[in-house]
């Protein structure tokens, strides 16, 4: 036995601990409490442990690892973390896929690193006190000693002014302003922080962040559901809705107002902060969210050829809508590209750092809508396709969210059907990334045809009636008593879903006359894009086979971007930019959509 012992860095977690020579990668992984899946528990069968080599020196691969791993991955250094050995000090990447969900939901929200440039700012100021031989006004008495620090001519809003005679008192003359250019929004404690609040407004779900704008770092984090979902699962439900109801957008608007200022003050809970601290807002949704919640009409929105009302970026005070931030703080909506591609693409764009690249790049964002962009020689073209819910886990029979017990990674081998849920906890259901592996695996084992239909002979493969299901944990093994089961209609859903989402990247190809082998980068945003297994997208078609590593999972790129234009001006004038360079391209009304879209359907051959 070896005494000697060597350093390994586990990327991106950024994780670091020291192992014997000729430990695994997998032992360090679990040692340093990376939760790397092992679904065959280090057999070297599962293939389910990738990690790549950076820096430093392996053992060579072994049989099992020249086995499953495609040649093209070993040149890149890709190896099986079980059976690796560590040779050196060595620096290990880690791709999302390989990590179990909770770890990879970690790797999102990464701060930004964008140069300070928030739209408010502070002014420290110490103000005479007043007495028998000074009566100046307390907006006087502020006003000229600011001036004494700043060119600025300060102007101040009825409601601003409506506080200031109790909070120069409470502060003792000595009060720190914040500042949107001349606008006092907010008359603070001396030296407290100025924070900003963005917020990520998906149709299902919401992330929002409490961000200092003086350091740029994110303070607190928390996620909510949309509580609109209680009037419509998907965009058109809510338009609908709106549409329907008297008073229907107003309500759907101030549920969503309610939840955000909940949010707000939990986030303050956690960074132990004020809500009258946040002094600026950025809101990103999609078209119809960004109107519903600006108060916006909406019925243009679901009537083609589904129009915005407003698609220029929008900034006015929060209390208008009902925010309750600091007394004039301002919310600030990013421009919108067109009626189904909204503001979060724009910030999801940003938050991946693609204003306009020489490269050919497809970045996209699947959800129940999914918005496309292809930069290419320059020009960036963008689309939305209707992909439906599928990969969110609805409309699938055992379908669920990305919760403990959910089946979030499935391999076949032979008779043997293994599965990790998250939590490590007894199955209950398949979330999204679950889901796509099983219909990857079926196909791979040749138990479904390009059409979805289940076929072959399998002891997993039963009759229900006059349909075959594929049982994919059995009663005695799952959480729920009763078997876990694939049927051909769930396999039909992904089928559309994913039909859908490549003949939208085709079709974008297609305009700007491009083939999909010459796309240098491959981006995918989003939960879902984060967890899902790469090699299984590809093999059901979802998206085309490219070498790997011009794949890049970038996590919540929207709720990155959107704290990017809070704590910069700058990065508002790109998304102005963006916006302003796009060509939307209206699927509907492309002549070679349909027929890509039926190409699109089919699954390739195993
Ligand atoms: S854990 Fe390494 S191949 Fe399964």
């Amino acid at each position: 036995v070896s005494a000697e012992t060597f350093e390994i860095i586990l990327q991106p977690i950024g994780r670091r601990i020291e192992m014997p020579a000729g430990a695994t990668v997998l032992d360090a992984a679990r040692q340093a409490g990376v939760e790397l899946v092992a679904l065959c528990g280090g057999e070297g069968v599962c293939g389910a442990c990738r990690v790549r080599l950076i820096e430093g020196r392996l053992s060579d691969p072994t049989l099992t690892e020249t086995d499953n791993l495609p040649d093209e991955d070993l040149a890149h250094g890709y190896r099986l973390g079980c059976q690796a050995q560590i040779l050196s000090n060595v620096r290990i990447d880690i791709p999302p896929e390989s990590l179990t969900t909770p770890q990879r939901l970690q790797l999102e929200g990464q701060d930004a690193s964008v140069e300070l440039a928030p739209a408010a700012i502070p002014l420290e100021v110490a103000v005479p006190a007043p007495g028998l031989d000074d009566l100046r006004s307390d907006l006087t008495r502020l006003t000229e000693a600011a001036a004494k620090l700043s060119p600025l001519t300060l102007s101040f809003s009825r409601s601003i002014l409506a506080d200031l005679p109790a909070k120069l008192r409470a502060h003792n003359w000595q009060v720190r302003l914040a500042l949107r250019q001349n606008e006092v929004v907010a008359i603070l404690p001396p030296h407290s922080p100025l924070y900003g609040l963005a917020v990520d407004v998906g149709t299902t779900k919401l992330a929002a962040y409490l961000v200092n704008l003086e350091t740029g770092h994110t303070a607190a984090k928390l996620g909510a559901m949309n509580p609109q979902i209680a009037y419509g699962e998907d965009v058109i439900s809510r338009i609908t809705y709106a549409n329907e109801h008297a008073g229907g957008a107003l309500t759907l608007q101030s549920r969503l107002v309610e939840t955000l200022n909940q949010l707000a003050s939990d986030l303050c809970v956690q960074a132990n902060a004020q809500t009258d601290n946040i002094v600026e807002a950025v809101i990103v949704g999609n078209t119809a969210m960004h109107h519903l919640f600006t108060g916006l009409p909406v019925r243009q929105l679901g009537l083609a050829p589904y129009v915005p009302a407003v698609s220029e970026a929008m900034q006015f005070p929060a209390r208008e809508v009902g925010l309750q931030l600091a007394a004039g703080a301002y919310v600030y909506l990013p421009p919108n590209i067109a009626g189904y591609v909204g503001a979060d693409h724009v910030a999801m764009l940003l938050g991946a750092g693609l204003v306009e690249t020489p490269q050919t790049v497809i970045a996209l964002d699947i959800g129940t809508n999914t918005e496309i962009s292809l930069f290419h020689q320059g020009r960036h073209f963008s689309c939305s396709c209707a992909s439906g819910p599928a990969f969110e886990g609805a409309h699938i029979q055992f379908g669920m969210r990305a919760a403990p017990g959910a089946i979030e990674r499935v391999r076949i081998n032979g008779h043997d059907v293994q599965i990790h849920t998250i939590g490590d906890q007894a199955a209950v259901g398949l979330c999204g990334s679950g889901i796509l592996d099983v219909v990857a695996e079926l196909l791979h084992a040749r138990l479904i045809d390009t059409r979805g239909v289940l076929k072959g002979t399998h002891p997993r493969l039963k009759a229900n009636g006059s349909k075959t299901e594929f049982v994919l944990v059995l009663a005695e093994k799952s959480g729920v008593e009763r078997d876990i089961k694939v049927s051909r209609a769930d396999i039909n859903e992904i089928q559309l879903a994913k039909g859908a989402i490549r003949a939208g990247i085709e079709t974008l190809l297609a305009v700007a006359g491009v083939d999909d082998q010459a796309i240098d980068q491959f981006i995918v945003a989003g939960a879902f894009g984060t967890y899902l297994d790469l090699e299984s997208a590809i093999r059901i078609g979802l998206f085309p086979n490219l070498p790997r590593e011009r794949y890049r999972q970038v996590g919540n790129a929207a709720g990155s971007g959107a704290r990017q234009l809070l704590i910069s001006t700058h990065e508002r004038q790109l998304a102005k930019a963006i916006v302003q360079h796009v060509e939307y391209v209206e699927l509907a009304g492309h002549l070679a959509f349909t027929s890509v879209y039926v190409k699109a359907l089919a699954f390739p051959s195993a």
